[in-house]
């Protein structure tokens, strides 16, 4: 296959998420389903995994704090759970395998209730083999709305994602090789930028939510087009909307831009042949543009660190060209591998804990926290950016400040999914 090809050809133009819904009930059927992955016209349909009929699945819209409803439906001939990434919910509703619920079987369903507490862009996924599961497509956007949205014209998601395909367009079954756990994950060979199918004016002001699906792939995104500013990462306003240059997003990491379009949207990834075009929205018209500035998103209400009671260390471990280490399978967090019976850390409600992310391997790995947001410290030891996956690049620490105040048994894990299924996972409570 050559990426040239998928390169001059990749419009925005060939599979959409389903429309947006604004009400609180919803019904998520897991099914084998035929997508148009590749361009439509000159490549075949690809057999993968979706929801209701689609992949990605139907875009979830909720406003914040309202109650959702999702009743799970499994469709496949293998089992399934749904996990809600990055909302701060009650623990039963997590849909973790083992930690938190059982496996949805075939033709079973699954409830999930929760009412999400804070505004912004988040996303569903398998989190059941979700090294296959999710590169097969069992993925979708969580959009929760602030009370008072931001005056923008239209309100865009772009769902990035990578996928192994093989001459024939259809998806490669080499899930979990030694080869790539060992490396940077299961790295597709073409990718894109899921868009709705609209058109834009010069002047309009948009919000873009990128959402990274992709299994193991950072992102290096550029954007051209438009003017405006970083407003929120991992679903959390910035204090500041902040300038965009080059930003690396991990796998599972959101970035939401305010901007004003000035000519076509292109969506890249920096690539060392040059840009990769993911997705692009063409221009129709023009609009007088908005003399205001970027506006800042309210904040979400989360709880800030008190006197730190537990500093710990977690230290990554493991993978080719990392030497020996603990361990039983091919990574490890401080000399473990896989859940382990009992947690890296207990804390009491309320407690403040730091932990020093310590990457001791040779690839970046990001490292994400279920039913939490944490805040990144910055070198000078000030609060950084408040995320629910931190990228660490390769022989980086990166402290992190997190209230755990909400209880249960947490997953901490590598979001590199193919890291994941080769041991890079833990668990935490919170009692
Ligand atoms: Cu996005 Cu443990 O997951
Ligand atoms: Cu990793």
């Amino acid at each position: 296959m050559n990426r040239r090809d998928f390169l001059l050809t990749a419009s925005a133009a060939a599979i959409l998420p389903t429309a947006s819904h604004a009400r609180d009930h919803f019904e998520l059927i897991a099914e084998p389903v035929e997508a148009q992955i590749l361009p439509a016209g000159e490549y075949s349909a690809t057999r993968a995994f979706g929801f209701n009929a689609g992949l990605p699945g139907p875009e979830i819209r909720v406003q914040q704090g309202q109650q959702l409803q999702v009743l799970l439906r499994n469709h496949l001939d293998e089992g399934t759970a749904v996990h809600w990434h990055g909302i701060r919910l009650q623990n039963a509703m997590d849909g973790v395998p083992v930690l938190t619920q059982d496996i949805v079987d075939p033709d079973n369903t699954h409830s999930y209730q929760f009412a999400p507490p804070d505004a912004g862009s988040f996303w569903y996924h398998s989190h059941y083999l979700s090294h296959e599961q999710v590169a097969r497509g069992l993925m979708g956007p969580l959009i929760v709305t602030e009370a008072s949205p931001p005056d923008v014209d239209h309100d865009i998601t772009a769902i990035l994602a990578d996928w192994r395909l093989d001459q024939t367009g259809q998806l490669t079954d080499d899930f979990a090789t030694t080869h790539d756990v060992a490396h940077a994950g299961r790295m597709g060979n073409f990718a894109r930028a899921f868009l709705p199918d609209t058109s834009l004016k010069k002047g309009e002001r948009i919000r873009l939510r990128m959402i990274n699906t992709a299994t193991d792939r950072v992102f290096p995104l550029n954007l051209s087009g438009l003017n405006g500013k970083i407003v929120a990462l991992d679903g959390m306003p910035l204090a500041s909307p902040r300038e965009f240059e080059t930003i690396d997003l991990a796998p599972a990491q959101r970035v939401d831009v305010i901007a004003d379009i000035e000519t076509k949207l292109e969506i890249a990834m920096a690539t060392q042949g040059g840009n990769y075009l993911l997705g692009q929205i063409e221009i129709d018209g023009d609009i007088e543009p908005r003399a205001n500035p970027i506006p800042t998103l309210p904040p979400n209400d989360v709880p800030q660190p008190g006197e730190v009671t537990q500093d710990l260390v977690l230290t990554m471990q493991g993978g080719a060209m990392g030497g020996r280490h603990g361990g039983d399978n091919i990574w490890a967090f401080n000399d473990l591998s896989d859940l382990q019976p009992t947690p890296f850390a207990r804390f009491q409600r309320g407690e403040t804990a730091r932990i020093r992310l310590v990457n001791g391997t040779s690839f970046p790995h990001g490292i994400h926290l279920h039913g939490h947001h944490f805040y990144e410290v910055q070198d000078d030891g000030s609060l950084g950016d408040l995320r629910d996956t931190s990228l660490v690049q390769a022989a980086e620490t990166q402290d992190i400040l997190c209230v755990f105040d909400n209880p249960g048994k947490w997953m901490l894990h590598c979001h590199m999914l193919s890291h994941q299924v080769g041991g890079m996972k833990t668990w935490v409570e919170v009692v």
